[in-house]
């Protein structure tokens, strides 16, 4: 097959101020440049939105460094090889990468581009993007290394609908633990229980109030809480810090609530009068856990052990709504692009 002469990528090409707006992106036609010897020319077929873009669009301090402007947005894919000059790769292969936010990559050399062939017989592609990928070693991580919970305890989670609170959530049950969701709506809370067999959810967005908040996660965690995974932060983590019970682990995922309002500990008190451990971590800083992680979500996935949920936008062009869109918690498990 003659290679693909053109591109379409999504540019990054101002800062939120202080909202993110579809002002921030632009739509760019570009020519695919040829495919040098040691390189693969990728088609990307989807593309995952993940909250850590919202931080890179900033120049603010944060854990992802800022993104130039000017330049493809950043983000992971999964796609075909359509031309390959490397080794390693023929075309044909499913790889998964960082081919951003565009319709073709071209990688295959260094480890920039950390490209890897996928197994697509054995999982749909799209999840190596979520729940068998970074995401689901997210969850991974928070309840294997950081929460640790044993059975019969109470495990909270934040954003449980969601694609990283999802799985962590159906890893604790897995353990034998009471699981409590935490997410905005009726029909994700349904979901939660009747879907990923959480023992209950509560609806944030029923309890604007923050100590009403906080009295229907003791309603629903009668025992207190040993395992806060929290992806959310500011009223959601208060109220699950003043159910929480001595000893209690606190695995802090994600503040994607800090987003549009930051919210303070309203009783850091309880830190110590329950010696909790608070642990912050980001998993990219953790590449060591990785192949036991994906291994093991791998064999969980197969067997139908984990359920996941996608929310599918179809086309590039589609890319940067359906990324707001999932800040502000409109799409309803992980957010991906369909590109091809
Ligand atoms: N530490 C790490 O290495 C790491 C890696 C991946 C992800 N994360 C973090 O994990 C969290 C979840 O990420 P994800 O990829 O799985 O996304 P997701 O949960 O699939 O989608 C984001 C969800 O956040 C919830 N949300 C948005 N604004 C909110 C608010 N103001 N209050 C409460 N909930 C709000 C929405 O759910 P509702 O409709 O239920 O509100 C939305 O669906 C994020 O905070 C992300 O930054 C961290």
């Amino acid at each position: 097959m003659n290679p693909p002469q053109n591109n379409q990528q999504v540019h990054l090409v101002s800062r939120p101020d202080p909202e993110p707006s579809l002002n921030n992106f632009a739509l760019v036609s570009s020519v695919i440049p040829p495919v040098m010897p040691g390189q693969v020319l990728v088609r990307n077929k989807f593309l995952s939105l993940d909250p850590y873009m919202r931080l890179r669009m900033s120049d603010s301090k944060s854990y992802a460094s800022p993104q130039p402007l000017h330049t493809v947005m950043h983000g992971s894919t999964v796609g075909l090889v359509v031309c390959s000059r490397n080794d390693r790769f023929k075309e044909g292969d499913v790889v998964l990468g960082w081919g951003g936010w565009q319709e073709y990559s071209i990688g295959g050399t260094g480890d920039q581009d950390g490209l890897q062939i996928i197994d697509a017989e054995r999982l749909p592609a799209s999840v190596y993007l979520s729940a068998a990928g970074m995401t689901g070693v997210t969850a991974w991580y928070g309840i294997t290394k950081v929460i640790d919970p044993q059975a019969g305890e109470t495990v909270v989670v934040s954003a449980a609908s969601g694609a990283v609170g999802g799985i962590a959530g159906q890893l604790a049950k897995l353990r034998g633990c009471r699981v409590v969701g935490v997410a905005g709506g009726a029909q994700k809370c349904r979901f939660v229980v009747e879907q990923l067999g959480f023992d209950a959810c509560v609806d944030y967005k029923a309890h604007p109030d923050a100590n009403e908040l906080a009295q229907a996660l003791r309603a629903s965690a009668p025992e207190g809480i040993d395992g806060i995974f929290e992806n959310v932060g500011g009223d959601v983590l208060n109220a699950a810090i003043a159910n929480a019970n001595p000893h209690s682990r606190v695995a802090l995922c994600g503040m994607i609530s800090a987003n549009t309002r930051d919210v303070p500990l309203t009783a850091p008190r309880l830190l110590l009068t329950n010696r909790m451990s608070v642990k912050g971590f980001v998993i990219p800083e953790h590449p060591d856990v990785w192949p036991e992680a994906m291994n093991h979500l791998a064999s969980l996935l197969v067997s139908h052990k984990l359920k996941y949920r996608e929310s599918i936008a179809h086309g590039l062009g589609n890319a940067p709504a359906a990324f707001l869109g999932m800040l502000k918690g409109e799409n309803f498990g992980k957010q991906l692009v369909q590109l091809h």
